[in-house]
């Protein structure tokens, strides 16, 4: 069966993109990522991807001011161009418009360091530590127009410990993170390719 072509949307670090690069090199992952798109020409994960030999494009999108629109239509330019068929957001930080959201329904996933519905938005670590939450994790879901909203995909807890800052209980997320969004992405991609089949 065809594995899936999956772009991976970026703007900054790119260790859930490199955790999605090293599950894809499996024999029988069901998805192939195609592309890296990042929206800041200085990611660092832009160089990750290249040193994985994975294609990567930038769109910038301080070259088109406020016009989100013409931002998206840019972008989907790209994704036609290497024929995408699911978009993974990692560390995405941009909000997409409902146009865009909605193209691509039931195909882009985001991954989301908190147990949502609790903690949607920024900063998430802090305001759990806040919180006096026991338990924080994080969470793959489809994106859909509300931000932080879709369906759940995939969810792994962490416990909060005593002494955590916010830096400790970030890396006890990412770790969970790495696990969950290949995992999250495999599932998907044969949902997929069951549904289309013959
Ligand atoms: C991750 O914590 C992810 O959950 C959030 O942004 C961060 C991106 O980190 N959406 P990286 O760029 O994947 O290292």
């Amino acid at each position: 069966m065809a594995r899936k072509r999956v772009a991976i949307l970026i703007s900054g670090r790119g260790s859930n993109m490199a955790s999605l690069i090293e599950a894809a090199k499996v024999v029988d992952y069901p998805a192939e990522i195609a592309l890296v798109v990042s929206n800041r020409p200085d990611a660092a994960g832009l160089e990750l991807a290249g040193k994985a030999g994975v294609p990567s494009a930038v769109v910038d999108h301080t070259r088109f001011g406020k016009d989100r629109a013409a931002f998206e239509r840019a972008l989907q330019a790209v994704l036609d161009e290497h024929r995408i068929e699911l978009i993974c957001l990692a560390g995405f930080m941009r909000l997409l418009t409902p146009w865009f959201v909605e193209r691509w329904s039931g195909r882009m996933l985001n991954i989301h360091p908190a147990l949502l519905p609790a903690f949607k938005g920024l900063n998430t670590h802090e305001r759990a530590l806040a919180a006096g939450v026991k338990t924080h994790g994080a969470t793959v879901h489809f994106v859909v127009p509300d931000m932080d909203s879709g369906p759940i995909i995939a969810q792994a807890e962490v416990p909060v410990l005593a002494n955590d800052t916010p830096e400790t209980l970030a890396q006890r997320v990412l770790a969970v993170e790495h696990r969950i969004y290949p995992e999250a992405l495999r599932r998907v991609a044969e949902s997929i390719a069951t549904a289309s089949a013959p």
